[in-house]
């Protein structure tokens, strides 16, 4: 059985491939990363994965079910989550209500009876409310539960964020530039937490541009250039494959 496995995937937007017959497996507890310049496809694959954009072509399998077609919701339903590569918690919102929302999606009563307070969800709202503090208190910011999520550091943030996503308890979690605007011991603490969430039994698919971070944690790394994959391989055979040593030192900031 395979894990996920991402088939000749194609998306256009007007005359531009911006995912051109990209095809990869993931392996079940292991971290890979997907590299490559900016535009290069990286979210556009992730929204195909996850239902946000339809896909011209190609086919997903997770856990060998079809996926591909699927709204995102149903994606979620099956054991998939994600977090946005530009942060998107609620404000006027705490940091355990942020959280707590992403555990709706597993909660078997409708969200207006949830609103309107009705009887019987109310044991199954104390249980999100506790699988929601676990989670946090695993990512470590379980003291800001009371917290306006907006009005913490933006390193915090984007912490609430994976604690969110975390909070659907998928077996898969696809993370978008978890790294970004992220100083760098926020960076390696943040290479901790994703690190710990494998360790969870979760598996992590990853788009980050900070090169440390991904050599460090990944099992695996694909690299994306103008929407085709041109490896996809180990840390180390990547860093020597001239290929994408060539698209690195292209760019400006090699
Ligand atoms: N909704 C859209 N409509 C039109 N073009 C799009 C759309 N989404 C993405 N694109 C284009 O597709 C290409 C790939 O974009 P994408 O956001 O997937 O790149 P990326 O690898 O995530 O880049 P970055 O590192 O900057 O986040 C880009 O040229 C982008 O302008
Ligand atoms: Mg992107």
């Amino acid at each position: 059985m395979e894990f996920l496995k991402v088939n000749n995937l194609c998306r256009s937007f007007g005359g531009l491939k911006a995912v051109n017959d990209v095809s990869f497996t993931l392996k079940e507890n292991t971290i890979k990363a997907i590299i490559g310049p900016n535009g290069a496809g990286k979210t556009t694959l992730f929204n195909l994965i996850s239902g946000f954009t339809p896909l011209n072509q190609g086919e997903v399998f997770f856990n060998d079910n079809p996926i591909h077609g699927l709204q995102p919701y149903q994606i979620a339903a099956n054991g998939i989550s994600r977090t946005f590569q530009n942060l998107k918690l609620f404000p006027g919102m705490t940091v355990l209500e942020n959280v707590m929302i992403g555990r709706h999606t597993h909660s078997k009563s409708e969200f207006l009876s949830g609103m309107l307070n009705l009887p019987w969800t109310w044991a199954e709202e104390k249980k999100i409310k506790k699988d929601s503090l676990e989670i946090m208190d695993y990512l470590g910011i379980a003291d800001h539960a009371g917290t306006d999520a907006t009005s913490l550091a933006y390193g915090q943030q984007r912490i609430v964020e994976l604690a969110r996503a975390m909070a659907c308890e998928p077996k898969l979690l696809l993370l978008d530039e978890p790294a970004a605007g992220l100083n760098m011991r926020e960076t390696a603490d943040m290479a901790k937490l994703i690190t710990r969430i494998r360790d969870r039994g979760i598996t992590v698919l990853l788009v980050e541009h900070d090169m440390s971070l991904v050599m460090n944690i990944s099992d695996e790394i694909l690299v994306l250039c103008y929407g085709e994959k041109i490896a996809d391989d180990a840390p180390l055979a990547v860093q020597q494959n001239d290929e994408v040593i060539r698209v690195y030192l292209g760019e400006d900031d090699a």
